[in-house]
């Protein structure tokens, strides 16, 4: 077994003794001082002089080919009904024009548009590869009137202020170079109103935990060596999401940035969340 799964274990048992002998109030003051977020410096290569975000770009476009595949596989579809459930969120608000951030291969907006039927929606994403993709799967979809997909990134967002009714992000935040830019950005591209809808991976609470790490640290990377797929990716999938905040941390970073109303619904025992916030109206 890997020296490296050991070592992260035992900071992983570390911080969550550490987290549990404060208390809930003074964890939350801790946390939210830390600047700038721990999961902003986690990045994919080790060994690379790149930054993050083009790190990120980088392992997307390796995988392009078969992560729609990898994600059905290694979540036994359960994916495809957290992304539902997510959708759903916005159902009230009939959203004519909706933006998804982070889009890939635009799993997100093929099910929002089925499921919403918007006049438009935009995906964005840094990675070609993936885009790649995700229009040829638009294109077999006969949505090509409706959906758009284009390089962009969510830090610097190539839309002009209130945009768009409703925006959404598919295990997209926790790739963010700058998370709190990139939910600026969001913000400034919906009107006032709209609706953003996230959904992430998180933390559970004990004891599906031990589980959880279990699975992510060792059994999905294996699984992905397997499939001759990047180990690099699922090892970065395990450390994002054990570096990234959960729940009521996103939640106030949400606020912090300018949202309102914002809130989160904890799903599967606590493996993801949504995560939501409304563009004041002023
Ligand atoms: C785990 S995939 C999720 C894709 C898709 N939303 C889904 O639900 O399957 C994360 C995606 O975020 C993209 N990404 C990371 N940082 C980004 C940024 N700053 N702007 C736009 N896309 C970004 C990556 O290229 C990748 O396609």
């Amino acid at each position: 077994m890997e020296k490296n799964y050991w070592f992260r274990l035992l900071y992983y048992l570390s911080i969550t003794a550490i987290e549990q002998s404060i208390t809930p109030q003074a964890s939350l003051t801790l946390r939210t001082m830390a600047k700038p977020l721990p999961h902003d410096h986690v990045i994919p290569f080790k060994d690379s002089e790149k930054g993050k975000k083009e790190q990120v770009a980088e392992m997307f476009d390796r995988i392009a080919c078969r992560y729609d595949f990898m994600n059905r596989f290694l979540s036994a579809r359960t994916d495809v009904r957290w992304r539902k459930k997510a959708i759903s969120f916005l159902k009230k608000d009939q959203p004519k024009t909706i933006l998804d951030i982070a889009t890939g291969t635009g799993d997100m907006a093929i099910m929002a548009c089925k499921m919403l039927d918007p006049d438009r929606i935009t995906g964005i994403d840094i990675s070609t590869q993936m885009l790649e993709v995700g229009r040829k799967k638009i294109e077999k979809e006969g949505l090509v009137d409706k959906i758009q997909l284009q390089h962009g990134d969510s830090e610097t967002i190539n839309f002009a202020e209130n945009t768009f009714d409703a925006g959404m992000v598919a295990f997209g935040v926790r790739n963010f170079e700058n998370l709190e830019k990139g939910l600026s950005e969001i913000l400034r591209v919906l009107k006032p109103g709209g609706q953003l809808v996230i959904l992430e991976f998180t933390k559970p609470p004990q004891p599906v935990r031990g589980l959880y790490n279990l699975y992510m640290g060792i059994v999905a990377p294996q699984l992905a060596r397997w499939f001759k797929q990047n180990k690099e990716a699922y090892q970065y999938l395990n450390e994002s999401a054990n570096a990234f905040p959960a729940r009521a941390h996103l939640r106030d970073i949400l606020t912090k940035v300018g949202f309102s109303d914002t809130r989160y619904k904890s799903l599967s025992l606590g493996i993801c969340c949504i995560y939501t916030g409304r563009k004041p109206v002023r």
